[in-house]
């Protein structure tokens, strides 16, 4: 039986066995669609050629056969356009390794799809707290750089995009000054055009002592109101015309882009989803984050997770554009004897994580983007956040951080400090 992870590889065991019938092609897409059967799209001219139409019609018809339930019957198993491009309809194809071509266009149900990474955003830089795997101490770790950073003065701007299980707000804000709404019912609003009155009541600015101001825009009001009602709307792409179509992350950032014009951060801190969701991808990819903290608790669920998303990345030929904004973050690390081993196991199995993403660097030439293991500054060298019996099972963190000093949270949070102070600093020099 044939099963989805069996589909690429047959599809290229398929041509391989008929290099030069490929090669005589200007063009090949090969279509997997959303029950994942796979066609062939090719041009219109091999149409109108017996020799070649019927060539490509032996190529599918060998195909089918490996494919089984994959495939369709051979009589509709081609299709034919002008230019490849006209095929296209909004995804974006990617190489099938060994044809150069050939590419191969994935239809998923879901708009996340992971793979455009969009550019650094202009403006205040946006720094992402993401993981695999939820409780991993996001959100507090959130909590501490936001506070920390507004003790030095910065204007610091905090998104709380966990919508599915939102509870940052509460982290920074005591009830009182909870605003009337948040994200969620921006983004039903938005969708008839009702938004921006919103602007002005969704969010609300710390009472903690610190220099400059934190203003936090929750996930949802005072009153979450019919949530489950709002939820279910928020990913819907907005028609904006007869052939427009704006996608919900390109309405998030929409957003974003707003409360950044109102309130002028210096930096924006976002607390994502956990986990390969639709949220975290827009996050991840489509925000134009400058950093995307990648948190990560030693075992074996984290790093599969990673890896699943980092070899999506690989066959899609976009790592590259996105691995320089990565950084991982080893939370609750253990804050006894064991922290050494701890942390040498996490930065091992890092690094093979990472190792694929850098560059091999030929005898006697240079990159930016080579690291060795040992290499405190690459991006899989984990900023330590130790496991505090001050930070545990809080009943209220927001309680928490209004009593907390710089050395108690320097003492956790340290090297995540730091980093910001490198990333700010060259940032403001650049
Ligand atoms: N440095 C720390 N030391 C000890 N406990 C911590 C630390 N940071 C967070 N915690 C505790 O771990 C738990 C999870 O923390 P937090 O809510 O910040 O994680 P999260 O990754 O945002 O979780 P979720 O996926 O549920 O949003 C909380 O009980 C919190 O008090
Ligand atoms: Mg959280």
């Amino acid at each position: 039986m044939t099963t989805f992870d069996r589909i690429l590889p047959l599809v290229q065991k398929a041509l391989g066995a008929k290099p030069q019938a490929v090669q005589r092609l200007p063009w090949l897409l090969i279509n997997r669609d959303l029950n994942a059967r796979v066609r062939l799209i090719a041009p219109s001219s091999v149409s109108q050629e017996d020799a070649q139409r019927t060539e490509l019609l032996g190529l599918y018809q060998s195909l089918a056969a490996e494919l089984g339930s994959h495939a369709y019957p051979v009589e509709a198993g081609i299709l034919f356009e002008e230019q490849a491009e006209d095929a296209y309809q909004g995804a974006r194809p990617f190489g099938l390794p060994g044809f150069d071509n050939v590419k191969v266009l994935d239809r998923l149900a879901t708009d996340a799809h992971w793979e455009s990474i969009a550019n650094i955003a202009a403006g205040a830089p946006r720094f992402v707290f993401f993981s695999i795997k939820g409780g991993v101490g996001r959100s507090t770790a959130l909590a501490a750089s936001a506070w920390s950073l507004a003790r030095q003065g910065k204007r610091v701007l905090v998104l709380d995009l966990d919508l599915e299980s939102p509870g940052l707000s509460s982290a920074l804000l005591p009830a009182e000054r909870q605003p009337t709404y948040g994200i969620t019912d921006w983004l039903v609003e938005d969708l008839v055009e009702n938004g921006d009155g919103l602007l002005a009541d969704m969010y609300a600015t710390s009472d903690l002592e610190t220099a400059g101001p934190i203003y936090l825009v929750p996930a949802h009001g005072r009153e979450p109101g019919e949530y489950v009602s709002k939820l279910g709307r928020v990913w819907m792409p907005k028609v904006t015309g007869p052939s427009g179509r704006q996608s919900w992350s390109e309405r998030l950032n929409r957003l974003i882009n707003r409360l950044e014009q109102q309130h002028k951060p210096d930096v924006i801190l976002i607390d994502s989803r956990a986990g390969i969701d639709e949220v975290a991808a827009a996050c991840v990819t489509d925000l134009g984050a400058h950093t995307v903290f990648m948190f990560a608790i030693q075992g074996q669920q984290t790093w599969t997770g990673y890896q699943a998303l980092f070899a999506h990345w690989q066959q899609r030929g976009v790592i590259r554009d996105i691995r320089s904004r990565l950084q991982l973050v080893a939370g609750l690390v253990p804050d006894d004897e064991r922290r050494t081993e701890y942390l040498a196991a996490l930065r091992a199995d890092a690094y093979a994580l990472f190792e694929s993403t850098y560059d091999e660097v030929e005898p006697g030439k240079v990159s930016d983007w080579n690291f060795e293991e040992d290499d405190d500054n690459a991006p899989h060298s984990p900023l330590a956040i130790r496991w505090n019996r001050g930070w545990y099972g809080l009943l209220s963190l927001q309680q928490r951080m209004v009593q907390v000093d710089e050395a108690e949270v320097a003492a956790v949070y340290r090297a995540l400090l730091n980093f910001f102070d490198r990333a700010l600093n060259t940032e403001s020099s650049e």
